[in-house]
Protein backbone atom coordinates (compact mmCIF):
# COMPACT_ATOMS: atom_id res chain seq x y z
CA UNK A 1 0.00 0.00 0.00
CA UNK A 2 1.35 3.46 -0.78
CA UNK A 3 0.55 6.01 1.26
CA UNK A 4 0.69 9.79 0.04
CA UNK A 5 -0.14 13.13 1.65
CA UNK A 6 0.03 15.76 -0.71
CA UNK A 7 -2.82 16.00 -2.90
CA UNK A 8 -1.06 16.76 -6.11
CA UNK A 9 1.35 13.66 -6.01
CA UNK A 10 -1.47 11.47 -5.64
CA UNK A 11 -3.34 13.07 -8.53
CA UNK A 12 -0.52 12.31 -10.55
CA UNK A 13 0.13 8.70 -9.63
CA UNK A 14 -3.81 8.08 -10.01
CA UNK A 15 -3.88 9.63 -13.43
CA UNK A 16 -1.34 6.74 -14.32
CA UNK A 17 -3.05 4.34 -13.24
CA UNK A 18 -6.03 5.37 -14.87
CA UNK A 19 -4.03 5.93 -18.07
CA UNK A 20 -3.11 1.93 -17.78
CA UNK A 21 -6.58 0.96 -17.59
CA UNK A 22 -7.33 0.68 -13.95
CA UNK A 23 -10.42 1.60 -12.59
CA UNK A 24 -10.53 3.57 -9.17
CA UNK A 25 -12.30 2.79 -5.90
CA UNK A 26 -12.45 5.32 -3.17
CA UNK A 27 -13.62 5.09 0.30
CA UNK A 28 -13.42 8.34 2.47
CA UNK A 29 -12.80 8.17 6.30
CA UNK A 30 -11.93 10.19 8.96
CA UNK A 31 -10.26 7.10 10.75
CA UNK A 32 -10.60 5.09 13.58
CA UNK A 33 -11.66 2.06 10.82
CA UNK A 34 -13.53 -0.83 12.10
CA UNK A 35 -14.89 -3.62 10.30
CA UNK A 36 -17.74 -1.65 8.05
CA UNK A 37 -15.23 0.52 7.02
CA UNK A 38 -12.94 -2.99 5.88
CA UNK A 39 -15.82 -4.05 3.88
CA UNK A 40 -16.25 -1.06 1.62
CA UNK A 41 -12.53 -1.32 1.19
CA UNK A 42 -12.59 -5.84 0.71
CA UNK A 43 -15.82 -4.75 -1.58
CA UNK A 44 -13.59 -2.63 -3.73
CA UNK A 45 -10.94 -4.70 -4.17
CA UNK A 46 -13.32 -7.79 -4.99
CA UNK A 47 -15.02 -5.67 -7.82
CA UNK A 48 -11.50 -5.06 -9.23
CA UNK A 49 -11.29 -1.58 -8.28
CA UNK A 50 -7.85 -0.16 -7.79
CA UNK A 51 -8.74 0.75 -4.04
CA UNK A 52 -7.84 4.37 -2.77
CA UNK A 53 -8.60 4.85 1.12
CA UNK A 54 -8.43 8.76 2.64
CA UNK A 55 -8.20 8.87 6.17
CA UNK A 56 -9.14 12.84 6.83
CA UNK A 57 -10.74 13.96 9.96
CA UNK A 58 -12.97 16.77 8.55
CA UNK A 59 -12.95 19.98 10.85
CA UNK A 60 -15.68 21.61 8.33
CA UNK A 61 -18.22 19.28 9.72
CA UNK A 62 -17.94 19.46 13.27
CA UNK A 63 -20.60 21.73 14.26
CA UNK A 64 -19.45 20.62 18.21
CA UNK A 65 -15.80 21.88 18.89
CA UNK A 66 -15.72 18.86 21.59
CA UNK A 67 -16.99 16.11 19.13
CA UNK A 68 -14.01 17.00 17.04
CA UNK A 69 -11.07 17.60 19.26
CA UNK A 70 -12.43 13.73 21.12
CA UNK A 71 -12.99 12.09 17.44
CA UNK A 72 -10.94 8.71 18.68
CA UNK A 73 -8.03 8.42 16.22
CA UNK A 74 -5.65 4.97 15.52
CA UNK A 75 -4.02 5.89 12.53
CA UNK A 76 -1.38 3.16 13.21
CA UNK A 77 -4.07 0.59 13.70
CA UNK A 78 -5.90 1.57 10.65
CA UNK A 79 -3.06 1.52 8.26
CA UNK A 80 -2.28 -2.35 9.22
CA UNK A 81 -5.69 -3.11 8.60
CA UNK A 82 -5.90 -1.58 5.21
CA UNK A 83 -2.99 -3.55 4.62
CA UNK A 84 -4.94 -6.64 5.42
CA UNK A 85 -8.23 -5.63 3.53
CA UNK A 86 -5.97 -5.09 0.59
CA UNK A 87 -6.03 -1.29 -0.14
CA UNK A 88 -3.92 -0.09 -2.74
CA UNK A 89 -3.51 3.81 -1.76
CA UNK A 90 -3.89 5.59 1.48
CA UNK A 91 -4.58 9.44 1.42
CA UNK A 92 -3.21 10.98 4.50
CA UNK A 93 -3.69 14.96 3.90
CA UNK A 94 -3.39 17.51 6.96
CA UNK A 95 -5.73 20.24 7.34
CA UNK A 96 -3.27 22.46 5.16
CA UNK A 97 -3.41 20.00 2.39
CA UNK A 98 -7.16 19.79 1.82
CA UNK A 99 -8.05 23.91 2.56
CA UNK A 100 -4.96 25.30 1.03
CA UNK A 101 -6.75 29.17 1.01
CA UNK A 102 -8.14 28.11 4.47
CA UNK A 103 -11.90 26.42 5.50
CA UNK A 104 -13.50 29.71 4.51
CA UNK A 105 -12.46 30.44 1.15
CA UNK A 106 -13.70 26.54 -0.43
CA UNK A 107 -17.07 26.40 -2.24
CA UNK A 108 -19.83 25.32 -0.45
CA UNK A 109 -23.26 23.90 -2.14
CA UNK A 110 -26.49 24.61 -1.02
CA UNK A 111 -28.30 21.04 -0.32
CA UNK A 112 -31.74 22.27 -0.61
CA UNK A 113 -34.48 20.27 2.07
CA UNK A 114 -31.95 17.46 2.47
CA UNK A 115 -30.01 19.88 5.00
CA UNK A 116 -32.53 21.28 6.65
CA UNK A 117 -34.08 18.07 8.18
CA UNK A 118 -32.80 15.20 10.92
CA UNK A 119 -28.99 15.21 10.74
CA UNK A 120 -29.45 19.36 8.87
CA UNK A 121 -31.78 20.12 11.44
CA UNK A 122 -29.62 19.17 14.86
CA UNK A 123 -26.09 19.22 13.14
CA UNK A 124 -26.27 22.85 11.76
CA UNK A 125 -23.17 23.81 9.16
CA UNK A 126 -22.25 19.69 9.03
CA UNK A 127 -23.90 18.84 5.36
CA UNK A 128 -21.56 22.30 4.60
CA UNK A 129 -18.30 20.52 6.02
CA UNK A 130 -18.79 17.29 4.60
CA UNK A 131 -19.79 18.97 0.98
CA UNK A 132 -16.79 21.03 0.94
CA UNK A 133 -14.32 18.05 1.71
CA UNK A 134 -15.64 15.46 -0.60
CA UNK A 135 -15.67 17.52 -3.50
CA UNK A 136 -12.39 18.38 -2.41
CA UNK A 137 -11.74 14.70 -2.22
CA UNK A 138 -13.10 13.90 -5.68
CA UNK A 139 -11.64 15.90 -7.33
CA UNK A 140 -7.69 14.71 -6.02
CA UNK A 141 -9.22 10.77 -6.76
CA UNK A 142 -11.25 11.16 -9.89
CA UNK A 143 -12.75 8.13 -8.50
CA UNK A 144 -15.05 5.74 -10.57
CA UNK A 145 -16.55 4.25 -8.14
CA UNK A 146 -17.51 5.88 -4.57
CA UNK A 147 -18.11 3.46 -1.60
CA UNK A 148 -19.69 4.54 1.30
CA UNK A 149 -22.07 3.29 4.30
CA UNK A 150 -26.11 3.26 5.02
CA UNK A 151 -25.27 3.63 8.70
CA UNK A 152 -24.99 7.21 7.62
CA UNK A 153 -27.80 7.49 4.99
CA UNK A 154 -28.85 10.84 5.15
CA UNK A 155 -25.55 11.62 4.28
CA UNK A 156 -25.21 9.27 1.25
CA UNK A 157 -28.53 11.52 0.28
CA UNK A 158 -25.84 14.65 0.52
CA UNK A 159 -23.49 13.16 -1.71
CA UNK A 160 -25.70 11.41 -4.58
CA UNK A 161 -26.89 15.16 -4.47
CA UNK A 162 -23.20 16.40 -4.88
CA UNK A 163 -22.26 14.35 -7.21
CA UNK A 164 -25.32 15.50 -9.14
CA UNK A 165 -24.15 19.08 -8.68
CA UNK A 166 -21.06 18.56 -9.49
CA UNK A 167 -22.12 17.14 -12.77
CA UNK A 168 -20.53 13.82 -12.59
CA UNK A 169 -22.76 11.35 -13.83
CA UNK A 170 -20.48 8.37 -14.68
CA UNK A 171 -18.68 8.08 -11.02
CA UNK A 172 -20.96 5.27 -9.89
CA UNK A 173 -21.99 5.42 -5.99
CA UNK A 174 -22.50 1.79 -4.32
CA UNK A 175 -24.34 2.23 -1.21
CA UNK A 176 -23.45 -0.74 1.03
CA UNK A 177 -25.58 -2.10 4.33
CA UNK A 178 -24.42 -1.34 8.07
CA UNK A 179 -22.46 -3.71 9.96
CA UNK A 180 -23.23 -4.49 13.36
CA UNK A 181 -22.60 -5.99 16.61
CA UNK A 182 -23.70 -9.05 17.71
CA UNK A 183 -26.62 -7.20 19.81
CA UNK A 184 -27.58 -5.21 16.84
CA UNK A 185 -25.32 -2.12 17.28
CA UNK A 186 -24.39 -0.40 14.51
CA UNK A 187 -20.61 -0.37 14.02
CA UNK A 188 -19.36 3.37 14.47
CA UNK A 189 -15.86 4.95 15.11
CA UNK A 190 -17.92 6.79 18.19
CA UNK A 191 -18.56 3.37 20.15
CA UNK A 192 -14.72 3.48 20.96
CA UNK A 193 -16.16 6.67 23.39
CA UNK A 194 -18.81 4.58 25.27
CA UNK A 195 -18.22 3.87 28.68
CA UNK A 196 -19.08 0.07 29.88
CA UNK A 197 -22.65 1.00 30.91
CA UNK A 198 -23.36 2.98 27.97
CA UNK A 199 -21.98 0.35 25.58
CA UNK A 200 -24.24 -1.99 27.52
CA UNK A 201 -27.36 0.18 26.74
CA UNK A 202 -26.47 1.71 23.08
CA UNK A 203 -28.28 -1.29 20.95
CA UNK A 204 -32.01 0.14 22.39
CA UNK A 205 -31.56 2.43 19.53
CA UNK A 206 -31.67 -0.40 16.45
CA UNK A 207 -34.41 -2.38 19.57
CA UNK A 208 -35.96 0.94 18.78
CA UNK A 209 -35.75 0.95 14.95
CA UNK A 210 -36.65 -2.56 15.18
CA UNK A 211 -39.96 -2.36 16.45
CA UNK A 212 -40.83 0.53 14.53
CA UNK A 213 -40.26 -1.88 11.44
CA UNK A 214 -42.56 -4.87 13.44
CA UNK A 215 -45.32 -2.57 13.80
CA UNK A 216 -46.00 -1.30 10.86
CA UNK A 217 -48.37 -3.66 9.45
CA UNK A 218 -52.02 -1.75 10.79
CA UNK A 219 -49.62 0.35 12.76
CA UNK A 220 -49.89 3.96 13.86
CA UNK A 221 -46.26 5.79 13.51
CA UNK A 222 -47.40 8.47 16.12
CA UNK A 223 -47.38 5.88 18.94
CA UNK A 224 -44.68 3.44 18.38
CA UNK A 225 -42.46 7.13 17.71
CA UNK A 226 -43.89 8.29 20.95
CA UNK A 227 -42.89 4.63 22.71
CA UNK A 228 -39.28 4.73 21.48
CA UNK A 229 -38.65 8.38 22.48
CA UNK A 230 -40.20 7.80 26.01
CA UNK A 231 -38.13 4.25 26.34
CA UNK A 232 -34.92 5.81 25.23
CA UNK A 233 -35.71 9.09 27.74
CA UNK A 234 -36.00 6.42 30.18
CA UNK A 235 -33.00 4.94 29.51
CA UNK A 236 -30.71 7.80 30.22
CA UNK A 237 -30.72 8.74 26.12
CA UNK A 238 -31.63 12.16 24.73
CA UNK A 239 -33.17 11.31 21.87
CA UNK A 240 -32.86 14.20 18.84
CA UNK A 241 -35.14 12.08 16.72
CA UNK A 242 -37.34 9.21 15.83
CA UNK A 243 -38.34 9.23 12.48
CA UNK A 244 -39.86 7.78 9.16
CA UNK A 245 -39.32 9.11 5.68
CA UNK A 246 -39.56 8.15 2.05
CA UNK A 247 -36.49 6.23 1.63
CA UNK A 248 -36.07 7.94 -2.25
CA UNK A 249 -36.19 11.55 -1.16
CA UNK A 250 -36.15 11.81 2.99
CA UNK A 251 -39.32 13.60 2.77
CA UNK A 252 -40.68 12.96 6.59
CA UNK A 253 -43.58 10.67 6.61
CA UNK A 254 -45.96 10.99 9.60
CA UNK A 255 -47.49 7.78 9.34
CA UNK A 256 -46.55 4.41 7.57
CA UNK A 257 -47.33 4.78 3.82
CA UNK A 258 -46.69 0.84 1.90
CA UNK A 259 -46.97 2.98 -1.27
CA UNK A 260 -43.13 3.97 -0.62
CA UNK A 261 -39.94 2.64 -0.33
CA UNK A 262 -39.79 3.52 3.53
CA UNK A 263 -36.87 3.99 6.36
CA UNK A 264 -36.98 4.45 9.73
CA UNK A 265 -34.34 6.60 11.43
CA UNK A 266 -32.87 7.82 14.87
CA UNK A 267 -30.89 10.14 16.82
CA UNK A 268 -29.46 10.28 20.28
CA UNK A 269 -26.93 11.05 22.45
CA UNK A 270 -26.24 9.41 25.57
CA UNK A 271 -23.79 11.08 27.94
CA UNK A 272 -22.13 13.44 25.48
CA UNK A 273 -21.75 10.63 22.50
CA UNK A 274 -24.29 11.16 19.81
CA UNK A 275 -25.13 7.97 17.88
CA UNK A 276 -27.53 7.53 14.67
CA UNK A 277 -29.06 4.68 12.71
CA UNK A 278 -31.65 3.82 10.57
CA UNK A 279 -33.05 0.69 8.77
CA UNK A 280 -34.64 0.25 5.78
CA UNK A 281 -38.15 -0.86 5.88
CA UNK A 282 -39.60 -4.34 4.08
O1 LIG B 1 -18.60 9.52 6.77
C1 LIG B 1 -17.49 10.05 7.00
O2 LIG B 1 -16.60 9.44 7.58
C2 LIG B 1 -17.25 11.47 6.57
O3 LIG B 1 -18.39 12.24 6.72
C3 LIG B 1 -16.65 11.61 5.15
C4 LIG B 1 -17.62 11.11 4.08
C5 LIG B 1 -15.36 10.82 5.06
C6 LIG B 1 -16.36 13.08 4.86
O4 LIG B 1 -15.45 13.61 5.78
Amino acid sequence: MVIFKEAAQLGDFLRHKVENNLNIGFIPTMGALHSGHISLVKNAHAQGMFTVCSIFLNPTQFNDKKDYEQYPVSTDADIEMLLQAGCDVLFLPSVEEMYPGGTDKMKTYDFGYLDTILEGANRPGHFKGVGQIVSRLLDIVKPHTLYLGQKDYQQCMVIKKLIEILGLPSLNLVISPTLREQDGLAMSSRNRRLTEPQRALAALLYQCLVSIQTKQAGGNFAIVQKECTDLLIAKGFTPEYVALADANNLQLLSNYDNSVPMITLIAAKIGEIRLIDNILLQ
